[in-house]
């Protein structure tokens, strides 16, 4: 009997999924990670909700490991297999606690600066993967007394509602100003529709912003709940700014669910007046234009470019993505950390952004010990008007022209994927243009995703927070020296005169 005969339906859908998949794309040669980028979608959206969701034990994902070894799924299989594992891994190669069988390769290492190999490479500590797939901890029915709200642009989650976020987005003046924007921005977005439901398709269909969230908010909770019993329970609501969930409809729920205390918690980790700004202006006007004062008292999470968990996450997946590189290329890789950019009339009126993405980017560096040269970029620049720079494409093309062909890209900004990491960074810059100027690697580091220290990260932030009895950090009460939009001012003063 071979191996075939033995499988079940669904891991005969995976063998043969696999070989068709691996076959269609095939390794680039000098980009590995593209193809199993679209792999990683492709078995993620496709494959897990069949099975592994339903079924979540070891043995089955070594089914799964063994019936796919020597196509391409194996090496996602290696780097995403900590999804079967509880939570309870921690520990290094050789002294690892753990409470089900686990290999090898479940494990990434971390931390620069530790004794290196005898190869001249790194000897790292290591320290679990990415369990970015564990059942959910659903929110319990209780009454909540602390409702976290988690703050977001949002993406469309399908390709119908492409044309709805765009349209929230262009006609949101907190972000943009045009003139005439009521009828200009829904005929912006209409024109963009077609073209951004493409990238979409190419990125499995929609944005995964909002699994990631629930994930995230999932893990906070129920960290909140045991760290911090007197403001629990504790619950969290999502409040995207162009899709549903909206924010709007968020404080609506909070206030008959009868939360107590309200935080609103970007999940930027640096401020700008377009992103956070714009959500912090959407909770103000939510009240104002209902004529109400809000039943909670609130406050904000207004930034965090530098909370110490943050950075820790970040540089163990650079280290993790440096791993990967062949061990005499590791030491010339260029590190570009890849922020989305800004209209130079909005870091001119005097944006905190660049300077607390800068700030992010600086101590991610200390924290891996300067251990390769490295520079911030900027991406996603649209239209004709000046941006701030130096623009990624461009840097990538410069720096290959230069003789540096060994890029690692990391997305600083934002924490969970989305188009811009997915489409962006993966197709764009790593498949296409990578292969246009001749990279000889190109990787991009994993988003923060559901990373259980990020989860951390989060309920620390939250925790300390609450703590602290501040309506708001001190930055958030200073506008922009030359902003022009009143709603700035009224939603800071909003927040700042909130009695805690
Ligand atoms: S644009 Fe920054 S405070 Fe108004």
């Amino acid at each position: 009997m071979n191996q075939g005969d033995k499988m079940s339906p669904v891991l005969r859908v995976c063998h043969i999924a696999a070989e068709a998949i691996s076959s269609a794309h095939g390794y680039r040669k000098n980009i590995p990670e593209a193809p199993e980028r679209i792999l990683t979608n492709t078995i993620n959206e496709i494959l897990f909700p069949v099975e592994i969701k339903a079924a979540r034990s070891h043995k089955t994902i070594v089914a799964y490991r063994q019936t796919l070894r020597g196509t391409q799924f194996s090496q996602f299989f290696s780097r995403g297999g900590a999804f079967c594992l509880s939570t309870k891994h921690h520990g290094r190669l050789g002294e690892r606690k753990t409470d089900v069988p686990i290999c090898q390769d479940q494990y990434y290492h971390h931390s620069c600066g530790q004794p290196r190999h005898s190869d001249g490479s790194r000897r790292l500590q290591l320290q679990p993967l990415q369990n970015q797939n564990q059942p959910p901890h659903f929110q319990e029915s209780r009454k909540p007394k602390t409702g976290i709200l988690m703050l977001n642009m949002g993406g469309p989650e399908k390709l119908d509602d492409v044309h709805d976020f765009l349209c929230r987005l262009f006609l949101d003046r907190d972000l943009m100003t045009l003139p005439v924007q009521s009828k200009l921005g829904p005929f912006i977005a209409k024109r963009r529709t077609a073209k951004i439901q493409e990238q979409y398709s190419r990125i499995g269909g929609g944005s995964p912003i909002k699994k990631w969230t629930t994930m995230q908010g999932e893990g906070m909770v129920k960290l909140l709940d045991e760290m911090c019993p007197e403001t629990a329970p504790h619950k969290f609501y999502i409040g995207f700014r162009y899709v549903h969930p909206l924010t709007e409809s968020a404080i609506e729920t909070m206030e008959k669910d009868g939360v107590e205390r309200a935080v609103a918690f970007t999940q930027y980790p640096q401020y700008s007046c377009s992103t956070t700004g714009s959500s912090l202006n959407a909770i103000y006007r939510y009240y104002s234009s209902r004529g109400e004062r809000p039943k909670m008292r609130w406050s904000v999470i207004d930034r965090w470019p530098t909370h110490p968990l943050l950075i820790e996450c970040f540089s163990q997946h650079i280290l993790n993505e440096l791993e990967k590189f062949p061990a005499g290329k590791r030491d010339d890789v260029v590190i570009l950390f890849s922020a989305h950019s800004l209209p130079m009339s909005v870091v001119n009126r005097g944006d905190p952004y660049p300077q607390e993405v800068g700030a992010t980017v600086q101590r991610v560096m200390e924290s891996l010990q300067h251990c390769n040269p490295y520079r911030l970029v900027w991406q996603s620049k649209v239209g004709p008007m000046p941006w701030l720079g130096p623009q990624t494409d461009e840097v990538i093309k410069g720096l290959c022209q230069r003789g540096k062909r060994n890029l690692l890209l990391v997305p600083i900004a934002f924490t969970s994927d989305h188009i811009e990491t997915l489409h962006e960074l993966d197709i764009e810059y790593s498949q296409i243009l990578g292969e246009e100027c001749g990279v000889e690697n190109i990787r991009r580091a994993e988003s923060l995703n559901g990373n259980p220290l990020f989860f951390k990260a989060l309920a620390d932030l939250v925790r300390s927070h609450l703590k602290s009895d501040e309506p708001c950090s001190r930055q958030l009460t200073l506008r922009c020296p030359l902003c022009v939009n009143p709603t700035c001012g009224q939603a800071k003063a909003f927040f700042k005169s909130q009695k805690l």
